[in-house]
């Protein structure tokens, strides 16, 4: 029997996928739970999808975990999200060191508490020479924060006659952003039936293939991160030049 896999071209994956998982609040109310239901069942599409990613050959993952929007949600909601984060990164760090997953994080993450700081930086640390796949927590993260660090250190350096204006390229501001070590998404996806972009990864998304699906992420597995897949491998990347031009 033929299953999704089989029709991915192992070839041609995309080296870098970025998600907006949405929707555990929702899944949790369709379920007649309070939202942190959803997003403990949300942890479980993690990691499915962290280990599916690394099995087939992806080289990073970046999840939208907590944007610095999220902090505008009812406080017992962002306490919640910041405790299940500390046991999440402590429960799953033995497997995903033991898998050669490397972890990191991207965003303002000194604001975040302590002890999901601490938690997250111990992780960090025992995974960092792991080769197989990062796995890249985007945490207290928005894009206009990242890309308005990365104009006041280019400014900065420009005041110091460390470098000319004339210099500034786009090269040396994503080399500024928090991504600088790994390739830009060559595909998105959101779940949940929201199209929109949230904030997030705005630089980095300038050529990225969006997926759109209206499963909620608690529901998001192994098959539907294939199917985001395949639909990316039927697309035709073009980056202004015509189909003919294209080999
Ligand atoms: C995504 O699910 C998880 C986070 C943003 C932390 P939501 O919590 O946004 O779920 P909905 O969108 O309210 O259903
Ligand atoms: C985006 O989801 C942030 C994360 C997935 C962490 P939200 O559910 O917060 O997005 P908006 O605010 O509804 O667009
Ligand atoms: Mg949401």
């Amino acid at each position: 029997m033929s299953t999704i896999l089989d029709k991915i071209d192992l070839s041609s994956l995309p080296k870098h996928i970025a998600i907006i998982m949405d929707g555990n609040g929702r899944w949790a109310k369709s379920n007649g739970k309070p939202r942190i239901f959803g997003h403990r069942n949300g942890v479980k599409s993690v990691r499915t999808v962290t280990e599916a990613a690394s099995k087939i050959g992806i080289e990073h993952l970046t999840l939208y975990a907590f944007s610095t929007e999220n902090w505008n949600r009812p406080k017992t909601e962002v306490n919640a999200l910041m405790h299940l984060l500390v046991e999440t990164v402590k429960k799953e760090l033995k497997t995903l060191h033991k898998n050669d997953i490397k972890l990191e994080a991207i965003g303002d993450l000194k604001q975040l508490p302590k002890k999901t700081y601490d938690a997250l930086l111990e992780g960090i640390e025992l995974t960092k020479s792991n080769k197989k796949m990062t796995l890249n927590l985007a945490l207290n993260y928005s894009s206009r924060w990242e890309i308005t660090e990365a104009t006041r250190a280019i400014a900065q350096k420009v005041k110091n006659g460390d470098i000319q204006t004339d210099e500034i390229s786009a090269d040396m501001i994503s080399q500024h952003l928090t991504t600088s070590k790994i390739p830009d998404p060559e595909l998105l996806i959101r779940t949940s039936g929201e199209h929109r972009v949230s904030n997030y990864l705005l630089w980095q998304i300038a050529y990225t293939e969006f997926y759109f699906t209206d499963i909620f992420w608690p529901d998001f597995g192994e098959n539907e991160l294939y199917e985001a897949i395949l639909g990316y491998q039927n697309r035709e990347r073009r980056f202004g030049r015509i189909s003919e031009q294209l080999d």
